[in-house]
C-alpha cells in the first residue's frame, strides 16, 4: 500500500496489464502473476514483506492446500514501488521466492519483461478456435481493493508530480522516489478532463509537495500551449510560471460536478496565493491536510522542516479566515530522536490549539540512507512511542467529536464511497467520514444530501434527505 501516490501507481499497473488479456483476481489462488507495490516510509511496512519470502515459497511449490498450480508456467512474483531503493542484490538474496523487482519508473516495460504479449496472442487464438478464452489472472494482493475503486472511477487519482527534493532528515521518500519532477499541466488536464467525463465524483491532485508544483518543468512547447489556456481562466497576472495555484484555477475551470481534493501540500511552500485559489475554487472540497510533523521548533530543525510553530500558527489562521469551514488533518511523528516529553508536549498543545479532523501519528523508525538515521540514535523507547501516540489520540478524539457535534442537524452534500451490510458510508465536501442509514435511492458513487443526525468522534451519522 502506501501513500496515494502508489495506489495511483497500482491503479495505473492494473490497467497497462488489462491491455494485454490480463485480469485481476481477488485471491492468489490460480493467479498467474502477484504484485507486490511496496512503500517503505515505515520498517515495519518494509519487514511484512521480507517475511513473506517463505509464504511465497510454499505457494510456488503448490502445497495440497493450494490446489491446482497456475495454468502458465507457475505464479510469477514481481516487487515494484519504493523498496527498489534497495539495491537489486540486496532485494533477490533477502526476497529469493520473488522473480522480478522492477522500478515504477521503468513500469512500462512490464509487459516486456512478463513476456506478456504472447499471453494476449494466446487468449486471441482459443478465441478465434472457439475454445473458452484462457483466463489470464493477475492477483494484484495488496491491491487489488484499489483496482475496484479504479473500476467505480467516481474518485481519479492524478499525479501532478513525482519525487521530492526537500530531505526532511527522517524521510526515506526522496531517496526512494528521485528528485522531485512535475508532470506537464496539459497531460494533467487532459487526465482530468477523462475522468469526468468517465464520471469522477472527486479529483485528487497527487504530490509529495503539491504546492511547490512548478509547469516550467513540462516541455516549453506544452508549457506556452498551456498558457494560452491559462490566460482564459486567469484574469491578468504573471503566467510566467504555472504554479500550483493556476493548476488549481485550472482544474476548478473544467465543466462538470466535481469535487477537488490534493495531498500533500509542504507548510513552507504555501503561499497566499494558493489560500485565495482555494477560497475561490467553488469546486475545491474545503479539507487540507497539512503536514506539521512535531510542535516543537527545534524538532523541526532537526527534521530539517523549515517553518517554525510561528508560521504554522499563522498559516492555519489565515486558512481559517479565507475558509472557515475548512477541516484540517496532519502528520505528526511521535519519538523522533531526541524528542524530550517536554518537546513533545508542544505537538499535544498544537493539537489541542488547531483541532484538527485527523492526524496521522507516525511513530519514528530510522530508515535507510536518512540523516536522521545516520546522524541521531533512535533514543526514545518503544513503549514511550507507543504511549505518546495514545496521548495524541486521545487529544484528537476529543477535538474531532468536538469539530463534528457542530455539524448535527445540517444537511451536507455526501460522495456515497462505500456499503457495508446495511450502511452506506460517504464523505462530505469537507471529507468528514458519514455514515448512512440505508436508503433504496442511495448508490455509490453518487452525491446524496445527508441531514446528519449523531456526531461521533471517528464518523458523523445521518440519513438521506427525505
Ligand atoms: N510529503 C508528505 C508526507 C510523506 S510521508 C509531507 O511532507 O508531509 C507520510 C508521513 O509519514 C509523513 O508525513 C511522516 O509523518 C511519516 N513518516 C515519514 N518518515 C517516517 C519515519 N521515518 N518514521 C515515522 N514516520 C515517518
Ligand atoms: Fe518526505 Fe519531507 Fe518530502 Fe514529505 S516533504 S516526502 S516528509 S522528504
Ligand atoms: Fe510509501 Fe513511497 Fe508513498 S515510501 S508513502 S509509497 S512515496
Amino acid at each position: 500500500m502506501g501513500c496515494q501516490a502508489n495506489i495511483a501507481d497500482s491503479e495505473k499497473i492494473g490497467k497497462l496489464l488489462e491491455k494485454y488479456g490480463c485480469k485481476k483476481t481477488n485471491s492468489q489462488e490460480g493467479a498467474d502473476f502477484l504484485f507486490y507495490n511496496t512503500c517503505s516510509i515505515k520498517q515495519s511496512a518494509e519487514d511484512r514483506i521480507f517475511g513473506l519470502n517463505n509464504k511465497i515459497r510454499d505457494l510456488k511449490r503448490g502445497s495440497k492446500k493450494r490446489g491446482k498450480l497456475a495454468p502458465i508456467g507457475g505464479v510469477k512474483v514481481i516487487l515494484t514501488g519504493c523498496m527498489i531503493h534497495y539495491a537489486k542484490e540486496e532485494l533477490k538474496k533477502r526476497l529469493p521466492s520473488f522473480d522480478y523487482f522492477v522500478d515504477i519508473k521503468e513500469i512500462t516495460k512490464l509487459p516486456k519483461i512478463l513476456n506478456l504479449s504472447s499471453c494476449a496472442k494466446t487468449t486471441k487464438e482459443k478465441k478465434s478456435d472457439n475454445h473458452n478464452p484462457v483466463t489470464v489472472k493477475t492477483g494484484l494482493s495488496d491491491i487489488s481493493k484499489v483496482w475496484d475503486k479504479a473500476e467505480n472511477k467516481f474518485s481519479a487519482l492524478i499525479p501532478i508530480s513525482h519525487g521530492c527534493d526537500n530531505f526532511c532528515t527522517y524521510c526515506i521518500v526522496p531517496y526512494a522516489r528521485g528528485r522531485e519532477e512535475s508532470r506537464p499541466v496539459k497531460t494533467i488536464i487532459k487526465e482530468v478532463k477523462e475522468a469526468v467525463r468517465n464520471g469522477a465524483k472527486e479529483i485528487w491532485l497527487l504530490g509529495q509537495n503539491v504546492n511547490s508544483y512548478c509547469g516550467k518543468n513540462s516541455s516549453a512547447d506544452e508549457t506556452d500551449r498551456t498558457k494560452s489556456t491559462l490566460n482564459s481562466h486567469l484574469s491578468g497576472g504573471d503566467n510566467d510560471e504555472i504554479t500550483f495555484s493556476h493548476l488549481l484555477r485550472m482544474v476548478n475551470a473544467i465543466r462538470g460536478d466535481f469535487w477537488i481534493r490534493f495531498t500533500s501540500p509542504h507548510p513552507k511552500d504555501l503561499s497566499d496565493d494558493l489560500i485565495k485559489a482555494m477560497a475561490e475554487c467553488e469546486k475545491f472540497g474545503h479539507y487540507l491536510n497539512l503536514p506539521v510533523q512535531s510542535g516543537n521548533d527545534e524538532i523541526l530543525k532537526k527534521m530539517n522542516r523549515p517553518y517554525t510553530m510561528a508560521h504554522y500558527k499563522k498559516l492555519v489562521s489565515k486558512i481559517k479566515k479565507a475558509m472557515p469551514n475548512i477541516t484540517l488533518s496532519t502528520d505528526i511523528i511521535v519519538g523522533f530522536p531526541g524528542e524530550t516529553r517536554t518537546q513533545f508536549k508542544d505537538s499535544i498543545k498544537l493539537a489541542k490549539e488547531i483541532g484538527y479532523e485527523m492526524i496521522y501519528i507516525g511513530k519514528y523508525s530510522p530508515r535507510p540512507k536518512t540523516a536522521a538515521a545516520k546522524l541521531f540514535k533512535d533514543n526514545v523507547p518503544k513503549e514511550e512511542k507507543e504511549r505518546r501516540w495514545r496521548e495524541i489520540t486521545d487529544v484528537l478524539r476529543k477535538t474531532a467529536l468536538e469539530n463534528h457535534k457542530k455539524l448535527v442537524g445540517k444537511t451536507m452534500k455526501v460522495l456515497i464511497d462505500s456499503k457495508q451490510k446495511d450502511r452506506f458510508y460517504g464523505r462530505t465536501k469537507e471529507y468528514n467520514l458519514v455514515e448512512i442509514k440505508k436508503s433504496p435511492k442511495l448508490k455509490i458513487g453518487e452525491f446524496a444530501n445527508i441531514k446528519i443526525e449523531e456526531a461521533k468522534a471517528w464518523k458523523l451519522k445521518g440519513e438521506m434527505e427525505k
